[in-house]
């Protein structure tokens, strides 16, 4: 249908068999590319995650990919975005029936409770009026032995479904699941996520400690606000906490 064929023409996928880092290419390109467009790989010999670590991404195994998005309406226009990603993969994961998936604020994907999937969002440029962002996934598939070793946290993969889901149709799924967030996240915020992020938050109404830099504070969450930020309920009534350096862990 129309639609569809709107969502398939238009976008461009850039594909490696080896690349650095598919955000490295679409940072180091950005000018040349329009909202939509991808860069998925089957190696990346650096590949990078969140808090300058590295993001192993041995060949064949996983999905690697990232997408550029422009927000002509600035920076205030992108909070929130990473829970909008999360919220995607979450909804393509569902429909491959891959249950027991959750999410940990602000971005991290859970398969049974163990890490499955991780986004990082990296700026290509930024006026007044224009913001323009890169937003990278890494999605672990089928982890062998050695590199599971290498990871210092627990990880999942999709080796426990009846049948694992062909890469191809997965990276499709995707790619269309975040134009039409990201179009909706555009135009209306982060108000029609809002029930989506709650029904897959692993930590609502749970009892949680937020890290920020060497501070702790305790409480329970009792999710996210429009912005994106999380909601922790304390003695002093409930508070929201943003911002980069915040990590969220179970009490
Ligand atoms: C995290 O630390 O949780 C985020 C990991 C993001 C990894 C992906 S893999 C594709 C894209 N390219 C990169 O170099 N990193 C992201």
């Amino acid at each position: 249908d129309e639609t569809v064929l709107k969502g398939a023409i238009g976008q461009r996928c850039f594909y490696f068999d080896e690349i650095e880092s598919t955000n490295g290419f679409i940072l180091k390109h950005a000018e040349e590319l329009d909202s939509g467009d991808i860069c998925v790989a089957e190696y990346q010999s650096a590949g990078r995650g969140r808090r300058g670590r590295t993001w192993v991404s041995p060949y064949g195994c996983h999905l690697y990919f990232s997408m550029y998005w422009q927000f002509p309406q600035g920076m205030a226009q992108a909070m929130g975005l990473s829970l909008v990603v999360a919220c995607s993969i979450v909804k393509v994961l569902k429909q491959l029936n891959v249950d027991e998936i959750g999410v940990k604020w602000p971005n991290d994907i859970y398969l049974a409770g163990k890490k499955l999937a991780g986004v990082l969002i990296e700026m290509s440029g930024q006026t007044d009026n224009e913001c323009n962002l890169v937003i990278g996934v890494g999605l672990n598939m089928a982890m062998s032995e050695q590199h599971g070793k290498s990871i210092d946290q627990a990880w999942s993969d999709l080796t426990s479904l009846k049948s694992m889901p062909n890469k191809t149709e997965l990276l499709t799924l995707l790619q269309k699941q975040l134009q039409q967030d990201l179009s909706l996240f555009q135009e209306s915020g982060l108000t029609p996520f809002q029930s989506r992020w709650e029904e897959a938050d692993l930590f609502i109404d749970q009892q949680i400690k937020l890290l920020i830099g060497t501070d702790e504070v305790h409480g329970i969450c009792r999710g996210i606000d429009k912005q994106g930020a999380v909601l922790l309920e304390t003695d002093d009534g409930v508070k929201s906490f943003i911002g980069g350096e915040i990590s969220l862990r179970k009490a």
